[in-house]
């Protein structure tokens, strides 16, 4: 694992945005992994910013996001497409054929999940997949469990990550209970991984995924059998390591 140390929020995005930027210049037609959550939203600014200075060209560019809610579709300000659309998509010359989500809305999810591997194999798997970090280990929504799910599956969300998301909604009753998420087979399969990370409350969870036990009940702790792992932290997500 490479760690990349920055000061703060903005340096942490400035740096994954580099990195990021570096792919696309190199590989046009890159496949990107990417994410949703705070961490990553600075990383877009900046990438917009590129785009509009016409430093990057995301005409050839395909993207596969790592999950989305179930029940939520992309016209709810909650959803991941509705996240990704506004904060990114929107905003450089991606095609529209060219960014995929699961689709929250699907009404068969075994069909669902099935599609989006066979989506993520046709492509050619990911060449960059970003990723962030839950608070209790987890990437995408693959929450602590006994195993580590191999393909995109229907998860129900842990009490934690429920409670972290109710910022974001008016009722707790509105809070979704279930995603659709990579599997951890799908996140080891891209060719190489950005992890972002900041803040304090970040620390302890990050340096076990580093230097703990590979353990499925800190599913991020499986990033150390990859081989291409880059973090980008800053220096409160990194104060323990
Ligand atoms: C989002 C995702 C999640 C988040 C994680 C951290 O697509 O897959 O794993 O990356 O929950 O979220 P933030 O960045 O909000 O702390």
């Amino acid at each position: 694992m490479e760690i990349y140390r920055t000061n703060n929020y903005y340096e942490m995005s400035c740096k994954a945005a580099g990195i990021i930027a570096a792919q696309v210049i190199l590989k046009p037609d890159s496949v990107l992994g990417l994410a949703t959550g705070s961490t990553p939203e600075g990383i877009y600014q900046q990438l917009i910013g590129k785009y509009n200075k016409g430093e990057l060209d995301f005409s050839k560019v395909k993207t596969v996001n790592l999950d989305e809610y179930k029940g939520l579709d992309k016209s709810n300000d909650q959803s991941y497409q509705y996240y990704m659309f506004n904060k990114l998509f929107r905003h450089i010359n991606i095609k529209a054929e060219n960014y995929y989500l699961p689709n929250g809305m699907a009404k068969d999810s075994k069909e669902e999940c099935e599609s989006y591997d066979q989506l993520i194999q046709d492509l050619g798997n990911i060449d960059l997949q970003l990723l962030g970090l839950g608070q209790n280990g987890h990437i995408g929504f693959n929450e602590p469990d006994d195993h580590f799910p191999k393909g995109t599956h229907l998860v129900a969300l842990a009490q934690s990550t429920i409670q972290a998301n109710s910022r974001f909604f008016e009722k707790d009753e509105d809070v979704p209970r279930y995603a659709y998420t990579m599997g951890i087979g799908n996140i080891m399969q891209a060719k190489k991984i950005v992890v972002v990370v900041n803040g304090r409350q970040k620390a302890d969870i990050l340096k076990q995924v580093v230097s703990g036990p590979i353990t499925p009940n800190v599913p991020a702790s499986i990033l150390q059998l990859h081989k291409d792992v880059t973090i980008v932290g800053d220096r409160e997500a990194l104060s323990l390591l």
